[in-house]
């Protein structure tokens, strides 16, 4: 038995009763963290710090050596998959990631295989089974992946784009190259997420940025579809215990329900819906996790504090099934201060709440 001392985070998501809601923030580790812009500096780049486990492993640990957070995730990215698959991953100062290799032609598409993660993504590995070293089983490691859409999302377009017009240009004239892209993919995650499994990660989470740009259709068949598959073959039990997956799609409040079915344990919500409803739409058929506008961290400390108390409010006095979030990754503007705040109030009006059944 591997339960770590502080596993409230683990039983929310399982459903079973905690002291108060836990807490962790998408993006934890980030440049909002004077001490992470500090080891960046020192790695060289964002891509020489992923890659190199004892300086991911510090740079995952630094907020939690600042805030009561009740897990920790790992620091990388999602973009080392479609890296390892021969894509060549680069970051431009000031406008995020671009693939070298972008896949644009049909005998790319065909030439694409899933990487071996133990030999191509090691230095994932190795800082997986460092942190979880470092944490000495304190607090619940997350480890994630992209899924199969948003990757391929970067896959086709080769960068961030704000229309999507490669990849959805595919997906309505050659659905086949689209689908063979996302199958690949998706046993590429499989293995991948699998493997930080094994190496000692306790949940997984699957970070579908790009899938609240579809059709609701279109979703279903080239998302939705893919992340089904992917928790399908994941290891549900790894040294005697469960390890719960959550989906988060951004922009998927619509399809709440569907989401809900895709044999997950938790889905992410971003911040357009509100909780408690989401609560009433899903039942207690899986964990929520989320969903407080990542914005309001701008906002002065009281009402940082009113807006987390509302999330609280209107998930209820339910004692379990919600694990706090923001509703995407907290932006490089926000003061280390106003998450303090973020953090002490969910759990302090948490534990009122519960007082208050
Ligand atoms: O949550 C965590 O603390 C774990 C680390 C993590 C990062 N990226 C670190 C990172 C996670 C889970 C991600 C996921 C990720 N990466 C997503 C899915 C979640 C989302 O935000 O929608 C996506 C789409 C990416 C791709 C990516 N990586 C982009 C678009 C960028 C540029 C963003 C920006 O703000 O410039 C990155 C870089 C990145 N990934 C940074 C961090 C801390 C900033 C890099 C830096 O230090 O310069």
């Amino acid at each position: 038995m591997t339960r770590p001392r502080n596993d409230t985070f683990l039983r929310a998501i399982h459903q079973e009763p905690t002291e108060y809601t836990p807490i962790w923030l998408m993006r934890q580790a980030g440049r909002y963290l004077p001490e992470y812009c500090e080891t960046r500096k020192r790695a060289g780049s964002f891509l020489q710090l992923c890659k190199n486990p004892a300086l991911a492993c510090e740079v995952t640990l630094q907020p939690l050596a600042r805030y009561d957070l009740d897990a920790a995730i790992l620091f990388s990215d999602i973009l080392t998959v479609p890296d390892a698959m021969g894509l060549g991953l680069y970051f431009t100062e000031g406008e995020g990631p671009k693939f070298e290799r972008p896949l644009r032609h049909e005998w790319e598409i065909r030439d694409l295989t899933a990487p071996d993660p133990f030999e191509h993504l090691r230095y994932v590995m190795d800082a997986v089974a460092e942190i979880r070293r470092a944490l000495d089983n304190s607090l619940p490691l997350i480890g994630f992946s992209g899924s199969p859409y948003t990757l391929a999302c970067y896959m086709i377009e080769g960068a961030s784009s704000s229309d999507y017009r490669h990849v959805k240009t595919m997906l309505y004239d050659r659905p086949d190259l689209m689908h063979r892209i996302l199958s690949v993919t998706a046993d590429a995650v499989i293995a991948y997420l699998n493997a930080q499994i094994e190496s000692g990660a306790q949940a997984v989470m699957i970070f579908d940025s790009w899938g609240g740009g579809l059709s609701a259709a279109a979703y279903r068949e080239f998302s939705l579809q893919y992340m089904q598959r992917i928790v399908a073959g994941l290891i549900k039990v790894h040294d005697g215990e469960r390890v719960p997956s959550i989906v988060f799609t951004k922009g998927g409040g619509l399809w709440l329900e569907s989401i809900a079915d895709c044999g997950c344990d938790a889905v992410g919500l971003d911040w357009t819906i509100d909780i408690g409803e989401a609560r009433r739409r899903v039942g207690h058929k899986v964990a929520l996790q989320g969903n407080i506008d990542p914005n309001v961290l701008f906002a002065a400390p009281e009402k940082i504090a009113l807006e987390a108390q509302k999330v609280l409010d209107s998930y209820g006095s339910i004692n379990t099934g919600h694990v706090f979030n923001l509703g995407h990754g907290i932006s490089q503007f926000t003061s280390p201060a106003h998450v303090a705040t973020l953090v002490e109030t969910v759990h302090r009006y948490s534990r009122i709440l519960r007082q208050n059944k």
